[in-house]
């Protein structure tokens, strides 16, 4: 199954080079307006040409897309709205002949209300073992008209919705911790964890490389469902609130009853076993939004998961001090258990980070931007600082993580008309949060063309900015200084040099603003202040802004040759 120019070698995921695709707006090759496998498949090789390693494919499976289909039906087939298993197997064929690795999402906190387990556990009744399935419970009043608990749902509005029993009258409610679409499994349940091995067995038997485990942190929820009131400033799907330092938690959200709760890591032992029954390495990777590292390492010892999203450097704003240490607290976190530190700065889930470095807002995340939001931010700045913090995260050892569209510098969309607007979020907070429909536009691939090539229609799901025929593929493929050429710089250079499975060695500081480390053979400076500074000697091998002289200009990163004493 495996193509033979896949890149060999143990634990390929530690030092690769994720890219994350989103099926609905990646590329759409039957003109319908929504993305799909084949358009996928279709545009591969420019994602050879940028130079991953592996690709990870947000949900394709059969769902009614109330939340953009991370709410499945069918955890083991395709949505004809993105092709068929067929499609899917080409796909996986094609990224592995260019030697591509192809990790698919798994959503195991719930399903979709739709799927055929939650319709029989609805149809069989209280007391009954379908029910048990998933987490129902009695309402308390005097009638049961009040539900089991205070809890909210990520996406805003009550996390219980009362059911309606076969004869009409109101019987128990079930929780769903994000829409009332996405009923929450009990994993308590060991017939649950059956179906979660078969599902995993269904794609590693058609030779997936890994999966990325969709709320990570939520499966076990702690006895008797206590109440809870999260803190206003929290993040929603737990961590800390953005407003604090990296590695300093806040105290709520470690004792949260649905976040983190300890069973969940026996869940992934029974897990790491099955992947491992499988020939060639394959990758666990944790949505995880635990605080403080420390405690989110626990994900990735060694018996468990291999990878975890560092949801802490994402939050990060670009300023050196406050970069140089959590860059520490990530390595020294994951480097107690034996594993790779990750890094990430976008996904489907939060603002771009070509908008969310230069807004001036707090606590953004999972909140969206749009026309109303206060401290938009400055475009060119926000761009500026993108291409500096990527070039920053791809010289880091271990492995990263892009979000289609980053390359080409895509800032957040964020005048999507309120008609176009898809997010549950949006419309559970009845507008009061924008959402993450901004960073879901499907991305331009040539300028010219209608949809700017998304399509082979005319149509894209979202509408896309006009401003992005500038930023089309086509327009900076080739262009010396595009953020494309940046990209594929930074990534043909991480090889050559070994970045990814080199060391962090702090230099003596270049002011405040500044940051400076060596990894083996490369130096690397980032500029996150005003003013310009001098750099060091060596000579220059990518840097994020154009030099004057040895000058590095605010709001910039470069890497030079490492002279050696
Ligand atoms: C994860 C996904 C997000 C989804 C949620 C519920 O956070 O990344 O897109 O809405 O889980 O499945």
């Amino acid at each position: 199954m495996t193509g033979t120019k896949l890149i060999s070698g143990a634990e390929w995921w530690r030092t690769a080079v994720i890219y994350q695709i989103y099926p609905r707006s990646f590329a759409d090759a039957n003109g319908d307006g929504m993305g799909d496998l084949a358009g996928i498949s279709s545009r591969l090789p420019q994602l050879k040409d940028l130079g991953i390693d592996a690709i990870w494919l947000s949900p394709f499976y059969t769902s009614p897309q109330r939340d953009a289909g991370y709410d499945v039906s069918d955890y083991c087939d395709v949505d004809p709205l993105f092709g068929t298993l067929d499609d899917f197997e080409v796909l996986q064929r094609t990224a592995h002949d260019l030697g591509i690795r192809v990790i698919v999402d798994i959503v195991p906190n719930h399903s979709s209300s739709d799927h055929g387990w939650f319709q029989a556990a609805l149809a069989a009744g209280p007391g009954s073992e379908e029910r048990a399935r998933y987490t129902f419970r009695d309402g308390k009043g005097k009638v049961g008209e009040l539900p089991p608990n205070n809890w909210e749902s990520v996406f805003g509005g009550p996390a219980w919705t009362r059911t309606t029993d076969p004869d009409g009258t109101p019987g128990q409610w079930y929780l769903h911790l994000f829409d009332t679409s996405q009923p929450d499994f009990d994993w308590d349940s060991e017939w649950v964890r059956e179906q979660f091995r078969a599902v995993l067995r269904f794609w590693l038997d058609r030779g997936v490389d890994g999966f990325r485990v969709d709320v990570a942190h939520g499966m076990i929820k702690a006895p008797g469902l206590p109440d809870y009131t999260p803190p206003a400033e929290g993040g929603s799907m737990g961590g800390a609130p953005a407003t604090l330092e990296p590695g300093i938690s806040a105290e709520s959200p470690v004792t949260a009853p649905y976040w983190a709760q300890d069973g969940v890591h026996e869940i992934y032992r029974d897990w790491h076993k099955v992947l491992a029954e499988y020939p060639g390495d394959r990758v666990l990777a944790a949505e995880a939004w635990v605080d403080p590292l420390s405690k989110m390492a626990k994900w990735v010892r060694p018996d468990e998961m291999h990878q975890a999203f560092n949801f802490a450097y994402l939050e990060t704003p670009w300023n050196a001090a406050k970069l140089k240490s959590v860059i520490d607290e990530s390595i020294e976190a994951f480097g107690n258990v034996g594993a790779p530190s990750t890094w990430v700065l976008s996904n489907h889930d939060v603002v771009r980070h070509a908008s969310r470095l230069a807004l001036t807002g707090e606590n953004l995340q999972g909140h969206g931007i749009g026309p109303k939001t206060v401290g938009l931010p400055n475009t060119a700045v926000g761009l500026r600082r993108a291409r500096a913090a990527s070039a920053l995260m791809l010289s880091l050892p271990g492995s990263s993580y892009l979000y289609q569209g980053e390359e080409l510098g895509l800032p957040e969309a964020v005048d999507l008309p309120d008609y176009a607007r898809e997010d549950p979020t949006w419309f559970r907070t009845n507008g009061e949060r924008y959402g993450r429909d901004g960073c879901r536009v499907p991305i331009p691939w040539e300028a010219a063309s209608a949809s700017f090539g998304f399509s082979t229609g005319a149509q894209s799901w979202l509408p896309q900015p006009i401003a992005w025929a500038g930023l089309a593929r086509d327009q900076q493929n080739g262009v010396a200084g595009s953020t494309l050429e940046l990209y594929k710089l930074a990534l043909s250079l991480r090889r050559e040099h070994s970045l990814a499975s080199g060391t962090v060695e702090w230099l003596e500081s270049l002011g405040s603003d500044v940051m400076a480390y060596r990894n083996g053979d490369v130096t690397i400076v980032a500029n996150t202040g005003a003013a310009s500074v001098q750099l060091p000697a060596g000579d220059v091998l990518l840097a994020s802004e154009d030099l004057v002289g040895r000058t590095l200009p605010g709001d910039a990163t470069a890497w030079l040759r490492a002279v050696t004493a």
